[in-house]
């Protein structure tokens, strides 16, 4: 079912290339004392049951500075012989680990790929990094990732000697490198957007997969189980977040995600799915009914949250305050509320954050920075206010109305029970204006029913 589906594909990019790596590695460190040691740590594997883990994900930090996969793995960058030296902690080669779990590129792997000047076994993080940490003066380390390593660094630190913190020799500060790396992360390369793009082709396909499924004895289950199997055949490692596929009621449920209802013919499913490839994650929302004709209530719902989302698009706009796309979006969904009679407020009301109606219907943001993180890092307003939008930034796009009529806060429209409608797309922000890297996606009334007529 899924060859037609991806028969056009466009092929992945090339890898993410060392320069790559070294360019990120650099940007972070240019900004440094040249007395730190930078630590990159990744987080230890979870068990799921037993001796069975959960699928590893390292940390985005990690990859965004190395590329780096696979579990256990350190990174680490110390100024030395007026340079700075990038280090990896990896799992060595091990013959019978590698019989029973898999190839392992080791240290001379790692050295290989050309993203770091020195590798080691992960067995040696701390024979290597104590001495390190004893001679520099700053230990850049986001705690709370790796337990072992925050602990490491604690002992190193805290107890410096009395004799040594006389003489100002050993660490003195831990600090927190998270909001350089934000702020390096929220601008992405051409290189991240070549496979943000590719994520996001995969992911699109996958949703027309879902709007092809035949309604008889549907089940939400049946479609997350088409959409996350379209994504790892797709090439994607799986997905960037839960899938969430609700239908009737559960569409109105923002991130529900049991998945488990029959789908009534007729009724709206809503699908929030995305695919995450090689740690880049897109994200996208379709709605539609089961069955695939919209009635009058769907198709008058669905035309205002489509209307709210272009108009939103059309905000993400180098210069544009990062907030604007959603100011944009509440417009339009509450004039489109007050045209059909939902809501008896004049506009200005309708939009007021106490008293507004429209928060009844939509009580979520626009969107949010997109990236290795499906709620990428990045601040929203620096210093209060919503910063401006800047070329090579990724922000999705998803505004929606939800009518639950199990809902005991509010009385729902009997016209719009239980339609919940979210559209959601990844944009890249350009000099020439937003590019929609979700576009394969189909999104307007015809062509979601011409799919699934289909
Ligand atoms: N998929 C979660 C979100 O759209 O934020
Ligand atoms: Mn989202
Ligand atoms: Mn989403």
């Amino acid at each position: 079912m899924f060859t037609e589906v991806f028969a056009d594909l466009p092929p992945a990019p090339a890898p993410l290339s060392a320069e790559e790596f070294r360019s990120r590695q650099d940007r972070l460190t240019s900004g440094l004392s040249t007395d730190t040691l930078l630590i990159v740590p990744s987080p230890p594997e979870r068990v799921h049951s037993n001796d069975v883990h959960y699928r590893y994900r390292t940390s985005s930090d990690l990859l965004y500075l190395t590329g780096w996969e696979d579990p256990d793995a350190t990174a680490y960058a110390v100024h030395k012989d007026g340079a700075w030296r990038w280090g990896l902690f990896v799992q060595p080669k091990d013959t019978l680990m590698e019989i029973w779990e898999g190839r392992r590129p080791g240290i001379e792997g790692a050295l290989a790929k050309g993203i770091v000047d020195e590798a080691h076994s992960a067995q040696d993080v701390s024979s290597v990094l104590a001495p390190l940490i004893d001679s520099c003066k700053v230990v850049m380390l986001r705690r709370g990732v790796n337990n072992e390593v925050d602990a490491l660094v604690d002992a190193h630190v805290l107890g410096r000697s009395r004799a040594r913190q006389r003489h100002g020799t050993g660490p003195i500060t831990i600090e927190d490198p998270s909001s350089r790396l934000s702020e390096l992360r929220l601008r992405k390369t051409e290189a991240e957007v070549a496979w943000m793009r590719h994520a996001s082709n995969i992911s699109a396909r996958a949703h027309v997969a879902a709007m092809r499924m035949p309604p008889s004895g549907l089940n939400e289950r049946h479609l997350q189980a088409v959409i996350e199997g379209a994504f790892v055949y797709g090439g994607a490692s799986g997905w960037a977040y839960p899938s969430i596929v609700g239908c009737g009621e559960n569409a109105t449920i923002l991130h529900y995600t049991v998945n488990d209802s029959p789908c009534a013919e007729g009724d709206i499913v809503l699908i929030d799915a995305g695919a995450e490839v090689h740690g880049y994650a897109s994200d996208i929302t379709r709605s539609w009914p089961v069955g695939g004709r919209f009635n009058d209530a769907q198709r008058e719902i669905y035309s205002i949250v489509l209307a709210a989302q272009e108009a939103a698009i059309a905000e993400c706009k180098v210069g544009r305050p990062s907030d604007a796309p959603h100011a944009a979006a509440r417009r339009v969904l509450a004039e489109g509320l007050i045209a059909l009679g939902v809501i008896d407020q004049a506009l200005e009301d309708a939009l007021d954050a106490d008293h507004g109606q429209l928060a009844q219907w939509y009580m979520h943001g626009t969107g949010h920075w997109l990236g290795l993180d499906v709620h990428d890092v990045g601040v929203y307003s620096p210093g209060g206010a919503a910063r401006p939008f800047e070329s090579g930034m990724v922000i999705t796009v998803e505004p929606g109305l939800y009518f639950g009529a199990w809902r005991p806060d509010v009385t729902c429209p009997e016209r719009y029970a239980n339609i919940g409608i979210r559209i959601e797309d990844d944009v890249l922000i350009t000099d020439d204006g937003p590019v929609v890297l979700t576009a394969d996606c189909p999104k307007t009334i015809e062509e979601i029913e011409a799919i699934m007529g289909s």
